[in-house]
């Protein structure tokens, strides 16, 4: 996308307009008179001058679509014209964050300073008066990050909701992800190895790791059993059986996530498993509608991947037993999704309100990351999965229910790991947006 395409305008206006709305009532909860957002500081290796990569603060990014400005802050007082102060170091060593520019700057008083300690010349007079929001390594003279809970309890809640403009932030960054996920594809078809795919992973991304929102998961065979796989073999496997994939992309701070699980040529029953999954996944997908809670969505995903366990031999009990006796859990061990937006999982997963509170996980579920109502506004992730993990299978072998599982058919998978299919898909009034599918529909 452009960014200096004219409707980014007054999408970005709206956007800080609700942003504004938002502090306020913030403010107001947390009896302070202005939010004092830092975009960070640089942590560096313990005995070395290397930094580690610099992630800003999501509320910074939030605000305005600037990533790499450590040191900078930014000031909102309800009623008046925001100020980004903005630190540009006169510095030959390290590269210097470049002059603000595009559509976001006219909103915006911008002070520019050369030393860090600077910022607190242009920052509100009162700190007390200030809710500074931040780490603690970010702290300036007296500006002290203190994260305010009834305020971020409040701004939490509602980030959540995206508006119109960070949705077209989201479907841009699920465009570049689609173009590098088929990219990634035609390598493994072609025989690379996990470092190969990475590197035409990230050539099509045209983003450095540092700049995708997660590590990429690249696994082939067996490797797609470790849920967090983040190797890279340089030599390719022997035998390809499959590949799974786990990556997304960033576009002005936000994020995409997505995962695609692919069958060697020849591997005929492992198509047939990925386009189950493939399938009940779209069925999880339609179910993204304002007022179904997540929780419910998760219990009925395990209901229909176990149904496909049973229908491909895998298990020889129903779907209500391999449920209810934890079953489901040993291919299937982790929640169906999260919120994704300016980080990959999301704020505000658990919360109860706008107020604050938690909203437990159903018991026998730990991994799930969502337990609220999905209403219009809010962006999940869908990635159900079907996994042979070595680890799970021999504390399922060790139980009674074990009778009732085909182990030659669970041994002859272990060597493709396992499928995870992942899409974001947006809550609306209406039918559901699926970001993922309709990327990739358009990167044919
Ligand atoms: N890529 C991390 C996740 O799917 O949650
Ligand atoms: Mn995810
Ligand atoms: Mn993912």
């Amino acid at each position: 996308m452009d960014i200096t395409h004219p409707d980014l305008h007054p999408l970005y206006a709206d956007h800080l307009a609700t942003l504004k709305s938002r502090t306020d009532t913030a403010l107001a909860r947390a009896g302070r008179d202005h939010l004092v957002l830092a975009a960070g500081t640089p942590r560096y290796e313990f005995l070395d001058d290397k930094p580690y990569p610099f992630a800003v603060n999501p509320w910074f990014k939030h605000w305005v679509p600037v990533t790499k400005a450590p040191g900078s802050w930014l000031v909102y007082t309800p009623g008046q014209k925001p100020k980004l102060v903005y630190l540009q170091p006169h510095d030959y060593w390290h590269v210097v964050p470049e002059a603000p520019a595009g559509y976001w700057v006219e909103h915006f008083d911008i002070a520019i300073i050369r030393e860090a300690a600077d910022a607190v010349q242009h920052l509100p007079k009162d700190p007390a008066r200030s809710a500074i929001i931040g780490e603690d390594i970010a702290k300036v003279g007296p500006f002290a990050p203190d994260n305010p809970k009834a305020l971020l309890d409040h701004l939490h809640w509602h980030r959540t909701y995206k508006t119109p403009y960070e949705l077209a932030m989201m479907r841009v960054a699920s465009k570049i992800g689609a173009r590098a996920h088929r990219a990634a594809e035609a390598a493994f078809r072609g025989g690379a190895s996990e470092f190969g795919i990475q590197m035409a992973y990230l050539d099509a991304a045209r983003q450095t790791e540092n700049e995708l929102p997660y590590s990429n998961i690249v696994a082939l065979n067996e490797h797609g059993a470790v849920l967090h796989y983040t190797d890279f073999n340089h030599a390719p496997p022997a035998h390809f059986h499959s590949f799974l994939i786990d990556a997304g992309a960033s576009f002005h701070g936000y994020a995409s996530d997505i995962t695609r699980t692919h069958a060697a040529a020849g591997a005929d029953e492992f198509a047939a498993l990925i386009d189950a999954v493939d399938d009940a996944q779209l069925g999880f997908c339609a179910m993204v509608k304002k007022g179904q809670s997540y929780p419910d969505l998760h219990v009925h995903a395990h209901h229909v991947l176990a149904n496909i366990l049973r229908e491909h031999g895998f298990i020889r009990m129903s779907a209500e037993s391999a449920v209810e006796s934890g079953v489901s859990s040993t291919f299937f061990p982790h929640g169906l999704g999260h919120g994704i937006g300016l980080q990959v999982h999301d704020v505000a997963g658990f919360q109860e309100s706008e107020r604050g509170g938690t909203i437990p996980k159903p018991p026998g579920h730990p991994y799930l990351r969502l337990t609220r109502k999905l209403e219009p506004g809010m962006v999940t992730t869908i990635e159900p999965g079907i996994y042979f993990i070595d680890m799970l299978l021999a504390e399922l072998r060790k139980k009674p229910v074990a009778k009732d599982v085909n182990w030659d058919k669970v041994d002859a998978f272990r060597k493709y790991g396992g499928i995870r299919i992942e899409d974001d898909v947006v809550c609306t009034n209406g039918e559901p947006e699926n970001l993922t599918r309709e990327a990739f529909a358009a990167a044919v």
